[in-house]
């Protein structure tokens, strides 16, 4: 017995100095930025970063300036903070920053999603092809007859639809925009009836997987949430199945050949189920919440919200439906809208806040756009946090914290792209889609169908907060860094469908 227990502390004592004397003994070298280890051996900073990042970082750029090394978890982050400087990191002339086999190693930690050689390729080139140009025009279609289903109901807009509902504005928008999205990527069957019920259900366990999402990343989940992420990935995989969804009318040309790619590859179909529901992710995970923002925004600025509904006129036209209709509107209207295109980009830039990581391969050296060096090490990680750096930034954007419609127009209305810093043009001054090569495929998609959503809530529907007086809640600190953020509570809203004249 005390023998077991020597070894086992041996063991203990192994693995423990494994992990942390590597993290002991490194040290600073010259042109390294500084480095930072944390307080704790191993773990470094994680638990203050995990916690909020946002506070975390600006702590540690006040501390140190444009680039620091951190150590969070046994790995080494090196925050890049000054944006004149992306360029060389996100153009990687050099070669030697990966993104594609780290993107690999977190999908199959948080889908099971085993990739595939030139999979990310693919994804991007099927993006190009049929959610951006003439190939987004079929999928705004559906998107319009998506959410007429989900908002109107099997039948059209019921005579009795003109009085006030009651709900969470958070709630409404992510249910709304993540059942019509699903829908218009993943198709329907005959059955609509049956088509809303299996919406509503995916989204009732999206929302679970959602709540868990950032800590199941962080490795920071319990026993019992461990199997509840298990049991909700089964649930997904199944439901999602290609098997299934193969048969659906309307399935997305996006979907179709991405799926055929995979075919093509011999990929079995129980892991084109885990590519389905990683999909499901990052085309769900972030519209429903962004169209929250933007939506609150203009229920507390009713300037914002009297210019987005005077355009909204001009493009929709009629906007009372008689029973029995559904919505319907002429979709090229989504590029006559500079003040709404306003609208999400500022909703965008206050509430998006990626994380941009890649891998250092091979000895790398930094160049700042004021001619310092940095030498980096292979294995290590560069990180830009464009919230903190840009988006909050108030040389580039003055009042950052404040809400301001028409911050992305000129005034002649067209949008406005130039921003400074430091009296310089600054090419990257709001980044909610990424950059480079891991840039948001779905970006034009995403855009389209926030659009429609607002445009048909402020041109059809009466809206109003249920206390005027309430505040914007704050953002939730444990999702910085993972896309579109979300608030800490829901705020009640009412709306009704404007009756019929
Ligand atoms: C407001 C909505 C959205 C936001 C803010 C957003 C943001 C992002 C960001 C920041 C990334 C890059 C992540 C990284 O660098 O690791 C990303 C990746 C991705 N997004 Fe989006 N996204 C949105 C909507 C969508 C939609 C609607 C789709 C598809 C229909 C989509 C598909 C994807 C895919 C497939 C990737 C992975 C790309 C890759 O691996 O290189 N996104 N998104």
């Amino acid at each position: 017995m005390v023998l077991w227990g020597l070894l086992l502390g041996v063991l203990l004592a192994a693995v423990i100095g494994y992990l942390c004397l590597p993290g002991l003994f490194r040290q600073r070298k010259p042109q390294e930025p500084p480095l930072d280890k944390g307080p704790v051996p191993w773990l470094g900073h994680a638990m203050t970063f995990r916690k909020n990042m946002f506070e975390f970082l600006k702590g540690m750029w006040a501390k140190h300036g444009d680039v620091f090394t951190v150590q969070l978890g046994g790995e080494y982050f090196t925050f890049v903070m000054d944006p004149l400087s992306f360029g060389p990191i996100l153009k990687d002339a050099q070669r030697k920053l990966d993104f594609v086999e780290y993107a690999k190693e977190l999908v199959l930690k948080v889908f099971g999603y085993q990739s595939v050689h030139g999979d990310h390729q693919m994804i991007h080139s099927a993006s190009t092809k049929y959610l951006m140009g003439v190939g987004l025009e079929d999928l705004n279609k559906a998107m319009l007859d998506s959410l007429s289903l989900v908002m109107l109901g099997l039948n059209g807009c019921s005579p009795d639809a003109s009085c006030w509902c009651e709900d969470g504005l958070f709630h409404f928008c992510y249910n709304t925009v993540f059942k019509a999205g699903y829908l218009s990527l993943f198709g329907h069957t005959e059955d609509k009836e049956q088509d809303l019920l299996q919406a509503e259900q995916l989204f009732v366990e999206f929302s679970k997987f959602d709540l868990l999402f950032p800590r199941f990343v962080y490795s920071l989940l319990g026993p019992r949430e461990w199997l509840e992420v298990g049991r909700l990935q089964r649930f997904f995989h199944n439901v999602l199945s290609v098997k299934d969804n193969l048969k659906k009318d309307g399935l997305s040309n996006w979907l179709y050949h991405m799926l055929q790619f995979l075919r093509e590859k011999e990929v079995a179909p129980a892991m084109q189920d885990k590519f389905n529901f990683m999909m499901l992710w990052a085309s769900q995970g972030n519209t429903g919440p962004t169209s929250f923002w933007a939506l609150l925004f203009l229920l507390k600025h009713p300037e914002a919200m009297q210019a987005v509904k005077k355009e909204a006129t001009k493009v929709v036209g009629k906007t009372r439906l008689e029973a029995r209709r559904s919505f319907s509107c002429d979709l090229s209207i989504l590029k006559c809208t500079p003040v709404l295109d306003s609208v999400m980009e500022e909703s965008l830039r206050l509430r998006a806040s990626p994380t941009l990581l890649r891998v250092v391969q091979g000895d790398y050296s930094l160049k700042m756009a004021n001619g310092q060096e940095y030498q980096l090490r292979h294995g290590d990680k560069v990180a830009l946090f464009p919230y903190l750096s840009v988006h909050m930034d108030p040389d580039i954007h003055p009042e950052p914290t404040a809400f301001k419609y028409d911050r992305f127009l000129n005034p002649d209305g067209s949008r406005k792209v130039d921003f400074y810093k430091g009296g310089k043009k600054i090419h990257h001054y709001n980044m909610p889609w990424g950059s480079g090569v891991s840039i948001c495929p779905g970006r034009f998609f995403a855009l389209s169908e926030m659009k429609i959503f607002i445009l048909l809530m402020v041109s059809y529907f009466d809206l109003e907060l249920v206390d005027p007086d309430t505040l914007v809640p704050p953002v939730n600190p444990w999702r910085w860094g993972f896309g579109t953020t979300q608030p800490t509570h829901d705020v009640r809203f009412r709306y009704r469908l404007r009756p019929a004249e």
